[in-house]
């Protein structure tokens, strides 16, 4: 390890759930600073969903199976703390925000106000933490309703106004906008970048590449349960081996590759379509010409 350590550390691990033939988890490694966000990305049944049950002590206190490798939690080892400090420390956003649920209060205030009860805080600093998580997450309009009654997207911005409240040094968040209609998507996100600016060390599991090349800082490439590739935004969307692994690149990069097969020069290498408008823009031509009408053909 160099002198920077890393808030989530997996190593090496292992993972079979029990009854199972083969292990869904097969050499994971990989390392993620304090203060950055990870996204985890790669195909469905990849073992995206598993890894997160892992770094956040699901597997092995709640799920059992066989499991080898570890992973660190701030330095602590995950598989020997107990749940207490588990759920003080990470904070899990599930892929199904009904799992999130309580299930034991009758409204969106007292369901986000649960959490800080449990803790201890006393009721005048809950109303203010309550309030302000329910401004920030979009919830206020919703706050009296009965989490039950709720529509998936408003359950998976209540699970997250959750984690908001509560703040645990380290989130794993689970495909948060699954349900999510783009408006609201693009909220959330900033919601995550914002615990991210405030410190917090996030992994994030999500299929939207623009929003992962825009708001990551490392991307990990899960795929048959192994790591297969790992690195900048940059250096993943603009690796072929990416897109073989089951993953859309993002529409900037897939329209600059579209473009330069039309022999359109793209500089550079954007991921995002505001990059890819700045580099179009700065061309030496200033971007008016728009290259040779069907050079490449109708492919
Ligand atoms: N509780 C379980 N018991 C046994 N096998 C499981 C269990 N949960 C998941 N699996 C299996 O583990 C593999 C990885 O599942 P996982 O949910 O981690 O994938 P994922 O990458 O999150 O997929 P998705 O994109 O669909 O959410 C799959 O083959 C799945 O069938
Ligand atoms: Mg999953």
């Amino acid at each position: 390890m160099g002198a920077v350590s890393a808030a989530v550390e997996v190593t090496d691990l292992v993972y079979t759930y029990p009854g199972a033939d083969e292990p869904v988890l097969r050499g994971v490694s990989l390392a993620v600073p304090a203060g950055t966000l990870c996204a985890v990305v790669g195909p469905n049944g990849a073992g995206k969903t598993t890894l997160c049950h892992a770094i956040r002590g699901f597997v092995p206190h709640f799920y059992k199976g066989e499991l080898s490798g570890t992973v660190r939690v701030g330095g602590q080892d995950v598989a020997a703390a107990d749940e207490d400090e588990l759920a003080r420390g990470i904070g899990y956003v599930f892929q199904n925000p009904f799992t999130q649920m309580s299930g034991i209060t009758d409204t969106v205030f007292d369901e986000l106000a649960f959490g800080l009860g449990n803790l201890g805080v006393p009721p005048t600093e809950t109303r203010e933490r309550v309030e302000e998580a329910l401004v920030r997450a979009g919830l206020a309009d919703l706050r009296d309703r009965h989490p039950f009654q709720l529509s998936g997207g408003q359950q998976q911005r209540v699970a997250l106004a959750a984690v908001l409240i509560m703040e645990q040094p380290v989130l794993v968040i689970d495909e948060p906008t699954s349900q999510l209609d783009p408006r609201s998507t693009e909220d959330v996100f900033a919601l995550v970048a914002a615990m991210k600016e405030a410190g917090r060390t996030v992994v994030l599991v999500e299929h939207k590449m623009s929003l992962v090349a825009e708001h990551a800082d490392q991307v990990v490439v899960l795929d048959g349960g192994e790591v297969v590739l790992a690195g900048t935004p940059q250096e993943v969307f603009t690796d072929p081996r990416t897109a073989a692994h089951g993953t859309l690149l993002p529409e900037a990069v897939r329209l600059a590759g579209a473009l330069r097969e039309r022999g359109i020069d793209v500089p550079g290498a954007p991921l995002t379509v505001g990059a890819l408008a700045a580099a179009l823009g700065a061309r030496d031509d200033g971007g008016a010409d728009v290259g040779p009408a069907g050079a490449a053909g109708e492919a």
